[in-house]
């Protein structure tokens, strides 16, 4: 059945059928259409425009419906539909006859795809949230649980200056949260009400579009019509939010591979999170943070599919937006496992504070605390830089470290180097310790923030089970 049948005569070309139905991904939609036609009903009834035996009717007609999808997991196998829409109402006719065709008096499926795709995308929003906390509380407890632990902290992917572990993680809890709140922020953009607008020019009919928003859990009514219809921002909005759960996912993802790696043993995936070689009996690969990078990209496409769509499409609806569900639906699920499989990684984690600390001895980490040691003997900075660089050059030379030179070879580059010079040069604890300005690595600015990181989880915990968002 076709909802425009009227106009044409003979049937469609079945490969334009199949090419152009969106009923193979938008009967995700169900529950969505099934509730916005109920209040529609209802809406309706209250306006006139149905009597009270065919608010009845619909409504008996659609709560059958509701059933019939409950009761039968896999009951789109073999349905055959132009889309959603037009599924709901043809079975509402075999439900409750020709008066079904009253449902869609005064709307258009332009209004009404809209109205459902935001109710998708708040609930999507919902579930986002609560997978990011979940990941911000294993970063937290992670953090709580190794708070001692020195590593090499790296610009370049080279040793830079030792951090704590706990300070590292909480870097990226900072990257999630930034998530959360825009996600929040994106919320408030979608929660607004389509319905009423037609197919583009708005409605004839009295119908009361603020009570329809309060009864669908609308925070607002969209003002313009034509916007209304053929807006998409806020499906661009939510995939930019998920590709940037992705981005920071992927980057702790690379982190964690490359910690993982035996020359540097930082960190241990649980057994549960990785896969051996068919070939190699020793193998052990973090393919979890691999495929959760990989699946980065795939979000991010998405992301350039939705804005090459909307870019040059003419007011107001085109059929274009119908392609907007595959990506939406796709990047919401991607980030949503994304974000459960990384908290579970980052919760299992085997933390190697050993072989952490083992590292900080190489690579000089501590050679710029050398030369603020020297500015304190009232060298200037830039003599003391390079003093350290040429003992940093004489150690590489000889294969030492820092703690393998005596104090006759250390003063023959730095004629000052005293006992003080060598267990500044010898101490990554010294180094971090040092680093107390707000927001620095030292133990009592790390305790800060973890203080600050459990405030935060906490609110957003007493959101959700508020239902706030
Ligand atoms: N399946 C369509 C979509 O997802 C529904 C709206 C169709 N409207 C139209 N005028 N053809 O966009």
């Amino acid at each position: 059945m076709k909802l425009w049948g009227g106009r044409f005569e003979g049937r469609r070309d079945p490969l334009f059928e199949k090419f152009s139905e969106s009923f193979s991904f938008d009967r995700r939609l169900i529950a969505y259409d099934l509730q916005v036609n109920l209040a529609y009903v209802r809406e309706l009834g209250r306006v006139r425009l149905l009597t009270r035996n065919e608010v009845y009717a619909l409504t008996r007609g659609l709560n059958a419906i509701a059933r019939y999808v409950r009761q039968k997991p896999n009951w789109a196998a073999r349905e055959e539909s132009e889309d959603v829409h037009s599924w709901v109402e043809a079975r509402l006719e075999k439900e409750i006859g020709p008066v079904a065709g009253k449902l869609r008096t005064g709307r258009s499926r332009n209004d009404l795809v809209a109205t459902e795709t935001r109710l998708y995308a708040k609930d999507a929003i919902r579930g986002l949230l609560n997978n990011a906390a979940g990941v911000l509380e294993s970063l937290l407890h992670q953090a709580q649980k190794n708070k001692s632990a020195i590593l090499p902290g790296y610009t370049h992917l080279q040793p830079a200056q030792p951090i704590l572990f706990a300070h590292y993680l909480l870097s990226y809890f900072e990257m999630l949260l930034r998530d959360v709140s825009r996600l929040q922020e994106c919320y408030r953009r979608v929660d607004e009400l389509p319905m009423g607008a037609g197919a583009l020019a708005g409605t004839a009919y009295p119908i009361d579009r603020q009570r329809l928003a309060r009864e669908l859990g609308f925070a607002r009514v969209a003002r313009n019509s034509l916007d209304a219809t053929s807006d998409r921002d806020f499906v661009c909005d939510l995939v930019f939010a998920c590709s940037l759960v992705m981005v920071h996912l992927s980057r702790l993802s690379e982190d964690f591979i490359i910690y993982s790696t035996p020359a540097l043993g930082f960190v241990e995936l649980h057994d549960a999170y990785a896969t051996g070689s068919s070939l190699m009996p020793q193998k052990k690969n973090a393919d979890t943070l691999e495929l959760i990078r990989s699946k980065a990209a795939r979000v991010l496409g998405g992301l350039t599919n939705m804005l090459a769509l909307l870019k040059g499409l003419p007011l107001a609806y085109d059929r274009d937006l119908q392609e907007d569900k595959e990506v939406l639906f796709d990047a919401v699920d991607t980030a949503s496992d994304c974000l459960v499989l990384a908290g579970r990684v980052v919760a299992t984690l085997r933390v190697r504070a050993d072989k952490m600390k083992a590292a900080t001895a190489q690579g000089f980490l501590t050679a710029t605390e050398v030369a603020d040691a020297l500015v304190q003997q009232g060298i200037v900075f830039a003599r003391a830089h390079e003093q350290v660089g040429k003992l940093v050059r004489y150690c590489v030379d000889r294969n030492k470290t820092f703690a393998d030179l005596t104090l006759e070879e250390a003063r023959g580059i730095i004629p000052t180097w005293d006992k003080n010079l060598a267990r500044t040069a010898v101490s990554a604890e010294m180094s971090v310790s040092r680093k107390r300005a707000i927001g620095g690595t030292a133990p009592a600015q790390v305790e800060r923030q973890l203080a600050n990181a459990s405030r935060s989880l906490q609110l957003l915990l007493d959101d959700a089970r508020q239902g706030h968002v």
